[in-house]
């Protein structure tokens, strides 16, 4: 019998409708299949771990460093059974990539980090024309009167502190020290003296959130990688070479280290790079091949790969560092610097606000290390976790030592 509604029959117009589902879950399953070949071949030179047919590698993930060592300068990475990269582990073949600029950055992995179209997720030409129009906004000449901005802002992190360590407990410092890069950098490149520190409405004001929106941006970076940074290093440094001499003080009253000391602080600059290299506050990039590439050994990448490029395993690569783990501010000295390339790429030179990050990092540090002797909390160490930022899951708690 017939099953009949106005006139037309049900059961054919459902048996349509499950072949043509059927037809599309089909061509889906050949697209996908093609997909898993074109990505086998395009990294057949680059053996790696073996890959589990539902999952890939994503329960190894951990794994990388131990992988490092037995596939080195570079291994494949499988998210499920369709989905593939490289991670470079190599600085060498860092640099071939890193060094053809107009290589697209993999848009998925970027676009939480920088919502719009920031210099970040830019490519081609425009991309030329905006970091060309940007360049000069981060001048040596120019960055020079932030210093005393950032020493402001440093200030009044720093009287938080006083206050959050009298009762003698381990503070959690690292929401302080994101608040303190927030409004620098808000001062600095909006001259916007926001207080953010010390008033918490202006974060999340209900009718100025779009002057909030409208600011993200360069600034975000900042605000995102100085604190994971800079959290990290103050339990590990003992600045020898700065006396409260060293200070002017501000028109509020406040201290800032002079300019030209800044540029004196070389033991201090070690250790920030030495820091840096241990917990690259941007463990990796990544790049879409726009065509495709020939590592130095002869190995190639078709274009439209994505590659990973492992900061964070290149700076903990025993090939490239001696006893890689090991905290020694030495090995930026000039003597160990010169000569080799350092293969520090955290900063490396995409970044249009190295220059900025480094004063910012030295004002807060010579000014954090004349106030305060901060030694870790044993009871709570840091547990790092990577996202886009390299950060701590659970905070930087630190105590107060002997000033
Ligand atoms: C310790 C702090 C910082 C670290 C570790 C860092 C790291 C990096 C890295 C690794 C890149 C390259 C991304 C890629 O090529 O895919 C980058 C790019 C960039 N950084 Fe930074 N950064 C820091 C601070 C800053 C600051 C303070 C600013 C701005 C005030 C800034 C602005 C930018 C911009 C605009 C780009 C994109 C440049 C371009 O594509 O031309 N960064 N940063």
């Amino acid at each position: 019998m017939k099953l009949l509604w106005l006139g037309v029959d049900v059961s054919r117009v459902l048996h349509l409708a499950a072949v043509f589902c059927l037809t599309c879950v089909l061509l889906k399953a050949i697209q996908l299949f093609h997909r898993r070949r074109e990505l086998i071949r395009a990294l057949a030179d680059f053996p790696g771990f073996p890959t589990h047919w539902l999952f890939g590698h994503v329960h190894e993930v951990g794994e990388s460093r131990i992988w490092m060592q037995k596939y080195p300068h570079a291994h494949p990475m499988w998210f499920g059974s369709f989905s593939a990269f490289l991670v470079v582990t190599d600085p060498d073949y860092a640099k071939v990539l890193l060094g053809r600029g107009g290589e697209r950055l993999c848009k998925t992995c970027l676009a939480c980090v920088s919502p719009g179209n920031g210099l970040l997720i830019l490519h081609g030409p425009k991309w030329h024309q905006h970091r060309k129009l940007l360049t000069p906004g981060f001048h040596y000449d120019v960055l020079k009167p932030y210093v005393d901005l950032m020493a402001e802002s440093t200030n009044v992190m720093l009287d938080k502190w006083e206050k959050l360590t009298a009762d003698g407990k381990s503070v959690e410092l690292f929401e302080h020290v994101s608040l303190m890069t927030l409004d620098s950098i808000m001062k600095c490149a909006f001259s916007c003296h926001s207080d953010c520190q010390t008033n918490r409405s202006v974060l999340a004001p209900p009718n100025h959130g779009r002057k909030f929106a409208a600011q993200k941006g360069n600034g975000q970076i900042a605000c995102h990688c100085a604190p994971k940074f800079t959290s990290f290093l103050f339990p590990s440094l003992q600045e020898k070479h700065l006396h409260p001499g060293c200070l002017r003080p501000l028109p509020h009253g406040a201290a800032c280290p002079n300019r030209e000391d800044l540029a004196k602080m070389t033991y201090s600059t070690m250790c920030i790079k030495e820091s840096l290299r241990l917990y690259p506050p941007v463990p990796g990039v990544s790049r879409q091949l726009s065509k495709a590439v020939t590592f130095p050994d002869g190995r190639t990448l078709p274009e439209g790969l994505v590659a990973a490029i492992s900061i964070y395993l290149i700076h903990r690569n025993p090939e490239v560092w001696k006893d890689p783990l090991v905290f020694d501010p030495l090995r930026f000295s000039p003597e160990n610097v010169s000569g080799r390339h350092s293969h520090l790429l955290c900063l490396c030179r995409n970044c249009i606000g190295q220059q900025f990050a480094m004063n910012e990092m030295k004002v807060a540090l010579a000014l954090t290390l004349l106030r305060f002797e901060l030694l870790p909390d044993p009871a709570m160490p840091p547990l790092k976790i990577t996202r886009i930022i390299l950060r701590s899951k659970n905070g930087i708690h630190l105590w107060r030592g002997s000033p």
